[in-house]
């Protein structure tokens, strides 16, 4: 059995920062993450199953994974509402408990930011992959404009130990491509909410295959 991750105080507190943020932008950036996706499919880090009612109707199968108990919990519930199979298991990015080219998509939004290890996960996301299979991503990044990276870097001297260790300049594309994945269509956007930036504004939405 996986080991868990507990995160008690941020699964008590995400699921309201995710409830805002649907309500603010973010049901249409799941929706353009999902578009289209189909097959078997992988989700790791599904937290509380926000992505399930995005899903198109046709996916086959969809595994979900997740570390933390009380979000796995929540997803176990938002599952039992989804017009296809959904099975929610532990497990970490880094040891995904799957046999190689077990699917034909993987899934992450919001959680290359989390993981312990960025190049683990990817190289892990890249074994479980079929060679023609496809990676969705969306992740808040680190900007491009110097002084708001700065700022980003400067508050990942805390951000993490409040936000169940969501890293605000990592910089998920250049992971993927240096673990073998090309990133083949990506869109970035500052996601701001009522017109203002935050730190984790900087957001790309884009997809990636085995090179
Ligand atoms: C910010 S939440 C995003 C949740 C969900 N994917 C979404 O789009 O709302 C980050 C998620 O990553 C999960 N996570 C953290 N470390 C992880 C790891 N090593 N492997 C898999 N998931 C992890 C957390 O438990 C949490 O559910």
């Amino acid at each position: 059995m996986p080991e868990d991750i507990s995160h008690p105080v941020f699964a008590r507190i995400y699921p309201r920062i995710e409830r805002f943020a649907l309500t603010h932008g973010a049901a249409a950036h799941r929706e353009e993450l999902l578009d289209g996706a189909g097959g078997r499919i992988l989700e790791i880090g599904v937290g509380t199953g926000a992505n399930i009612p995005f899903y198109p109707p046709a996916v086959e199968s969809l595994v979900a994974v997740e570390p933390e108990p009380r979000l796995r919990a929540r997803a176990q519930r938002a599952s039992e509402e989804a017009p296809f199979p959904v099975e929610v298991v532990p497990g970490r990015a880094e040891q995904l408990p799957f046999p190689d080219d077990a699917f034909d998509t993987v899934i992450v939004s919001l959680v290359l930011c989390s993981v312990r290890d960025v190049d683990r996960a990817v190289t892990e996301i890249r074994r479980v992959l079929r060679p023609d299979g496809h990676l969705r991503f969306y992740e808040h990044i680190r900007s491009d404009r110097p002084r708001f990276a700065r700022m980003q870097r400067s508050l990942d001297l805390i951000w993490p130990r409040l936000g169940g260790n969501c890293h605000l300049s990592r910089d998920p594309e250049s992971a993927l491509v240096r673990n073998g994945l090309a990133v083949e269509t990506v869109r970035h956007f500052d996601f701001a909410i009522n017109g203002r930036l935050n730190p984790s504004s900087p957001c790309a939405i884009g997809r990636a295959s085995a090179e």
